[in-house]
This record gives structure tokens, sequence and C-alpha cells, in this order.
């Protein structure tokens, strides 16, 4: 049995570094095959989220919003399990027996850890103990395979850690998992700094597009985006980043690779590769935002799925807690 489990931070925002980067490709792989070898799951991380400042009135809209945009995305709810994270509770159950399992020094020595936690003059044991919060995620589910971006890479290493640490102190118990580093389909840099890639703590709101953002803001936008004066269309992302940047996007937007664009472009302007990037963009973008629209008029839809999402991934986890309790010689809890 394959399966894949990633979570992703409730942001309610998704932008089209996003999009094109990673959730296109979650959307198109369609994990659960008929022969069911192979099953993915996608939990939204509330839990993980309150670790750092936020702001409770707001949460709750964040968490469904964000599973909204994947829905609105294109995750399709019968080819994968998408669930909030704090709908099941396997995962703070875990946390706590793998906190004794976890040492504070491996802990501390974590760089996004180190990174979060300077200059605050008050650090939560909640933003030390993340990433065993997120082995517990993993491992809840007897994964096999999480994908990741580099930045998570270090996480993943002290999930497996954790996990061999456990076999080897209760006897096997748990699957060890493997990372995989999805290629991406394309890197997405800001608009007005291409140096930089599109987040979301970019320094303008300019730089980036917002899945969200009315079809004229975008084709504003991509209008307004940084080029240079060399006036000549060519993929070279060290010297030309600006204009590589909207070759990757109308490539990535239209499926055509970075060669295919530039051809068709042949002896035109940075205008002209403007406006076909904008018409690309919004036409990719437009059916995404007809969906979320939906989504918005049926809350209760949106409600539906995600208790669905969190009955199947209960489903997977409970026999593997029940495993680990036996494992770790606690006492069961008899009918
Ligand atoms: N820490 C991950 C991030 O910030 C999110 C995450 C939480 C995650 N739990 C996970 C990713 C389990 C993969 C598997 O992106």
């Amino acid at each position: 049995m394959n399966r894949v489990f990633s979570g992703i931070q409730p942001t309610g925002e998704m932008h089209l570094g996003n999009y094109l980067g990673a959730v296109r490709r979650w959307v198109s792989e369609a994990p659960i095959r008929p022969d069911n070898r192979s099953e993915a799951l996608y939990c939204v991380v509330d839990l993980h989220a309150m670790t750092v400042a936020y702001e409770p009135a707001e949460f709750a809209d964040r968490t469904r919003r964000t599973a909204m945009l994947l829905l609105a995305a294109g995750l399709d709810p019968e080819r994968c399990v998408l669930f909030v994270q704090s709908h099941v509770s396997a995962h703070t159950e875990l946390t706590w027996i793998l906190n004794c399992i976890a040492t504070y020094g491996e802990l501390r020595r974590m760089t996004q850890f180190k990174d979060k936690g300077q200059g605050q003059e008050s650090v939560s044991v909640g933003l030390l103990d993340y990433p065993v919060l997120m082995a517990a995620d993993i491992l809840a589910y007897d994964t096999t395979e999480v994908p990741i971006g580099d930045d998570q890479r270090q996480h993943l290493e002290l999930a497996r850690d954790i996990a061999i640490r456990f076999n080897h102190r209760f006897g096997e118990t748990l699957i060890v998992p493997k990372p995989t580093f999805p290629e991406v389909a394309a890197r997405v840099k800001d608009l007005q700094n291409p140096a930089a890639k599109m987040s979301k703590s970019a320094n303008s709101e300019a730089g980036q597009i917002l899945l969200v953002d009315p079809p004229s803001r975008i084709a504003k936008k991509i209008k307004s985006a940084v080029t240079d004066s060399l006036a000549a269309i060519n993929y070279d992302p060290i010297n030309q980043p600006g204009v590589s940047n909207l070759i990757e996007i109308l490539s990535a937007a239209t499926d055509q690779t970075i060669e295919q664009t530039t051809l068709g472009l042949h002896g035109q302007g940075y205008g002209a590769l403007k406006s076909q990037t904008a018409d690309a963009v919004v036409s990719l973008i437009e059916p995404l935002q007809a969906r979320l629209a939906e989504l918005e008029a049926d809350l209760g839809e949106v409600g539906r799925i995600l208790a669905s999402g969190a009955v199947r991934a209960q489903e997977i986890a409970d026999p593997v807690m029940e495993r680990i309790r036996s494992a770790t010689g606690l006492l069961p809890r008899l009918p």
C-alpha cells in the first residue's frame, strides 16, 4: 500500500506560485486508484498554525477557506482525503506519545525553530514541539511517502528518526516514511521583484497574483511587471529575470514548453508577452474562481466534504493508534 500524506498551512490564500508550483500537480495526480493500492491524504494543519500569533476570530474561516481554495483548484474529494488536522484527535494523541521519544536537544536544534523563535521574548512549547506534531501527522497514517519542499527536509528527517527510535524501543510498529521532492511544475517569481519567489510575505501585493484577484487586477499586475531594457524575449533567468518569469508563467498557464513559448513570441515585444500572459492566466484562473463562488454559496457542502474526510482519516488512523497504544504498554480500555 502506497500512502501519501501532506500538510497544508491554513493561510486562507493561494497565489499563482502555489497553484502552478504545487497544487495543480496534486490535483492531476489522482491518487486513489480503483485497485486501492494507493491513497493520498491532504490535511489542513490548523494545529500547526496555532504555534505562531493568530487572530482567533478569523482562524476558522482561514482554515475553511484554505480547504475551499484546494477544492476550487480541482482537488477531488472522491480521489483523495481532504480534512482538517484538529478534527482527528490521533494527531494530538500521538504527539504526546512521540514527545516521550523525541529529545529536547534535537528539537532545539531545528533550523525553523531557531528562525521562528529568534528575537521573541517568549517562545511557546508548541513552537518547539511543531516537528513532533508533524511527525505524528505522518506516522498516524502508516504514510509511506511525504511530498515536501526543500524547507521541510529537516522536519522529515526528524520524523524518520523518531519512527526508527520508536521501533527500536517498542518493536516494529511504525512505518518509516520517505520524503519525495516533487519536481516543481513552475517556479513563479514575484512580478515586482523577480529575484524572489512569489510569496505571501513578499513586500508588495502588486508582485503576486492571488487566485481571487478579479481578471482586471490580474491583467494590471502582469502589465506592470518589472522587465528590462534589453527589448528581447529570451529565457535567461540570470540576465532577464522579469521577462523569464513571464515566459515561465505563460508556458505553465498554456501547458507549453519554454521553447514553444519563446518561439511563438519571436519578433514581438514585451507588450505582446504581457498581454498573452495576462490572457492565459485569466483563462486559467476563471474556472477556479467560478468553482470557488459555488463553494462560497454552499458552505454546508464544504463542511460535509471536510467531515467525511475526517471520518475516512480517522478510519485509517484508528488501527495504527491501537497498535501504538499496545506497543507502548498503555492499558486497553475494554468495551
Ligand atoms: N510543516 C509543513 C509546512 O510548513 C506543513 C505540514 C504539517 C506537513 N504537517 C505535515 C507537511 C506533514 C508534510 C507532512 O509546509
